[in-house]
């Protein structure tokens, strides 16, 4: 992937801290050393942290380790176990920690608070610290406090809101290119600060941090509603026996709504949007604002796995005793994440049902019960297969080496990966999201146009 330049002037450099070396961490890291500036990165995590300090990247993410490689050759990015020796004489401190998922759909804060304690505590002099975990509104003027109480006397902790928005599998691509930039800070001078140790060039959205803050949950939120909307499409494409996704591409080649994100598919998963979206729910539950769509997203997303595992059981008659290779258990293509991911969701409900079932994925690599290496071993003796996410691997796979290797002849195909002909001239069954169910197509009675055949009981 070819990367873009140093944006930043010479005299624009900055000694920068981040804390936290997960995903977006890790990626601002080694993206903001590739911007000429100088980076310290904390990891409390002692395996991570080993692995940095010898050059191993932990995650899977296109052009992150060649990167990482660069600065930490370049001696721009060094990695740190403790904040203070990181801090040093940073003005500025990125806390990139994470902020997962409670029950109650409000994200657990504590890691926040305790890395905006540990960079309160080390600085020797003030620091801007920006806040690019995703948190409900209002979380930066609690951590300001934090910030003050463990502060030394005489040092200011300003501190200032910039969410992150990249992808995972397009993380260093998506920091130094992004669609915006969005600060929110209540000193107009620390946005602008903040904002400047961004690529030159990308759109800056200044707000305020609660505005800031909002910004990221409303993207998310929007996005899993698009999902849920096109899997709302799909269940009645299923059910009227035509194409969801060219239905899905005729609605979004509108430029007002666009294609992106409007697919049928096995839904949204991952880190982000369940927790976001459960996260702007709270927020709404909290002022007293129902947010009503966003709880439709989220009923509508549970459908979509469930929706999976009704068309097997429709089609297999049963699932009990069925031998299902379920391919693809990271949350989508192109990342070793499994964090909510549909396929290991669809996977369990089969388990559930009484299916056995063997689970494949190119690179995620966690201990999920009946995971296999190769695809093969997946579908060896397999009933039916389950895509569930575009993997180029799965997008490839002959038919005729399919067909011979599994019992069965039934493939579900969530992912809209596969070619439906070559599949079918194989001997395979194959089915999708939104391409019909194996059953009648039901006559629809709109008065007083009527189905001429056959003919509507009451004619
Ligand atoms: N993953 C994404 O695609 C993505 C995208 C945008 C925003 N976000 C948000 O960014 C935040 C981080 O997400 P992530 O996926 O990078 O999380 P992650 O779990 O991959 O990484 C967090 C890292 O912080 C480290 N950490 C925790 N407390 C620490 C401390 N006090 N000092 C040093 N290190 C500490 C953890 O060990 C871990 O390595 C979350 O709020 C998430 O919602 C994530």
């Amino acid at each position: 992937m070819p990367l873009p330049p140093s944006a930043s002037a010479p005299g624009a450099r900055r000694k920068v801290c981040v804390v936290g070396a997960g995903y977006v961490g890790l990626t601002a890291a080694a993206c903001l050393s590739h911007l000429g500036h100088q980076v310290a990165c904390v990891e409390a995590d002692p395996w991570k942290l080993d692995q940095l300090r010898r050059g191993v990247v932990p995650i899977h993410e296109p052009g992150l380790a060649e990167l990482v490689a660069a600065g930490t050759s370049a001696g721009t990015l060094e990695f740190f176990g403790q904040t203070a020796p990181a801090l040093h004489d940073a003005g500025v401190a990125f806390l990139c920690v994470g902020t997962p998922p409670q029950p109650t759909g409000v994200p657990n804060l504590g890691h926040l608070a305790a890395a905006a304690r540990e960079v309160a505590a080390a600085a020797v002099s003030d620091v801007i610290v920006v806040v690019k975990s995703t948190v409900p509104p209002g979380s930066c003027e609690a951590i300001e406090l934090v910030c003050a109480e463990h502060a030394t006397p005489g040092v200011t902790i300003s501190v200032a809101s910039s969410p992150e928005f990249l992808r995972e599998s397009s993380a260093v691509e998506d920091f130094l290119a992004p669609d915006r930039v969005v600060v929110g800070a209540e000193d107009p001078e620390i946005g602008r600060a903040v904002a400047s140790l961004y690529p030159a060039g990308c759109p800056v959205v200044l707000t305020d941090r609660r505005g800031a803050e909002l910004v990221k949950y409303a993207a998310n939120t929007l996005l899993a509603i698009k999902v849920s909307f096109a899997n709302e499409v799909a269940g009645l494409c299923d059910a009227l026996g035509t194409d969801a996704s060219t239905v899905l591409r005729g609605v979004g080649l509108d430029h007002r709504l666009g294609t992106a994100f409007l697919g049928p598919g096995t839904g949204y998963g991952g880190s982000c949007l369940p927790k976001d979206v459960a996260g702007f729910r709270a927020v709404g539950d909290a002022l007293g604002t129902p947010t009503l769509l966003a709880e439709a997203a989220e009923r509508q997303n549970e459908r979509a796995r469930q929706r999976v595992v009704g068309k097997l059981r429709l089609i297999l008659g049963t699932l009990a005793g069925k031998r299902v290779a379920v391919l693809g258990v990271a949350f989508k293509a192109g990342t070793d994440d499994t964090r909510d991911s549909p396929g290991l969701d669809i996977a369990a409900q089969l388990s559930e049902a009484g299916a056995t079932v063997r689970v494949h994925d190119p690179l995620a690599r966690t201990a999920t019960a009946g995971q296999v290496a190769s695809i093969a071993e997946a579908l060896a003796d397999a009933d039916a297969m389950v895509v569930t996410t575009p993997a180029p691997d799965y997008r490839d796979l002959a038919p005729t080496e399919v067909a011979a290797t599994m019992e069965g002849r039934t493939v579900i195909d969530a992912a809209g990966v596969l070619d439906l002909d070559a599949f079918s001239g194989a001997g395979l069954s194959v089915y999708g999201i939104g391409r019909g169910l194996p059953t009648e197509f039901p006559a629809i009675v709109w008065p007083p146009l009527r189905w001429a055949h056959p003919a509507p009981a009451d004619a």
